[in-house]
């Protein structure tokens, strides 16, 4: 069974979709499902698009009708923990989907499931994490310049495992991240797609891990800097770590 590498937009696959040895391509929804191999590995990988609509539906053609083993979702997000700065990477331990509020329900819980978070793969997330750190500690400096690493003051990234919370919002208020952090646990960035591929994921029972790379500070500077961080940066990290996660597979 192949497994299944997603990501949101297209700047952020752009070289692993180059990397990859194609063999079949195929359009289901609107999206188009590249199968073959990647880092030696049978791989499905696809653009999801932008939301949470937009991976789940992604994510149950991948599960359904080509059969991943497991999903891995790359991409950027914005920074909700004051610890982590541009270039750290999120690694999920757990996914929030921070703007369901369901009547009868716990605050963020999806109706039909149990709590309110959806939880990674604890080997997944392990690996996920050491795949990181070997990204940055031996590849990083020679996959991006010096002049990339210096724009956004990038020196010695960390990896952080915690909590991802996505919702269908671009996220750009300090007060509206501080709010997100005062009620989800360990939360450590905001995106639009990882918890509800995570939900489609679970309710499959196929493990899965969200990777994220900070691209900006859930803040109000964030439309200008996300943008500088997806069109210069983000497809290194993804192609880096993605490919250090499938090798140790
Ligand atoms: N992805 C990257 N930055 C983000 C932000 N600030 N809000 C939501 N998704 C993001």
């Amino acid at each position: 069974m192949p497994i299944g590498v997603l990501c949101a937009m297209t700047e952020e696959i752009a070289l692993l979709r180059g990397e990859m040895e194609i063999t079949e391509r195929e359009t289901v929804g609107g999206r188009e499902f590249l199968t073959g191999r990647l880092y030696g590995r049978e791989t499905v990988l696809a653009r999801s698009g932008i939301g949470k609509a937009a991976a789940a539906s992604t994510v149950t053609t991948l599960l359904d009708r080509f059969g991943a083993e497991l999903v891995i979702f790359s991409g950027t997000a914005g920074g909700a923990d004051p610890a982590l700065h541009t270039g750290d990477l999120v690694v999920s331990d757990r996914s929030v989907q921070h703007d369901m509020d369901a009547i009868g329900e716990a605050l963020f819980q999806v109706p039909g499931h149990e709590g309110s978070w959806f939880g990674a793969d604890p080997r997944l997330t392990a690996l996920a994490a050491d795949a990181a750190q070997r990204f940055f500690e031996r590849d990083m400096a020679q996959e991006l310049s010096p002049g990339q690493l210096v724009r956004f003051g990038i020196t010695r990234p960390q990896v952080a495992v915690g909590t991802v919370a996505s919702g269908d919002q671009f996220i750009s208020s300090r007060e509206k991240i501080r709010w997100l952090g005062e009620r989800i646990e360990n939360l450590k960035c905001v995106e639009m797609e990882g918890a509800a591929a995570a939900q489609i994921c679970v309710e499959f029972g196929v493990p899965h891990v969200i990777l994220r790379v900070i691209s900006d500070g859930a803040n109000e500077d964030s439309p200008v800097d996300f943008d500088a961080f997806v069109t210069d940066a983000a497809r290194y990290f993804t192609r880096g770590v993605v490919r250090e996660l499938i090798r140790s597979l």
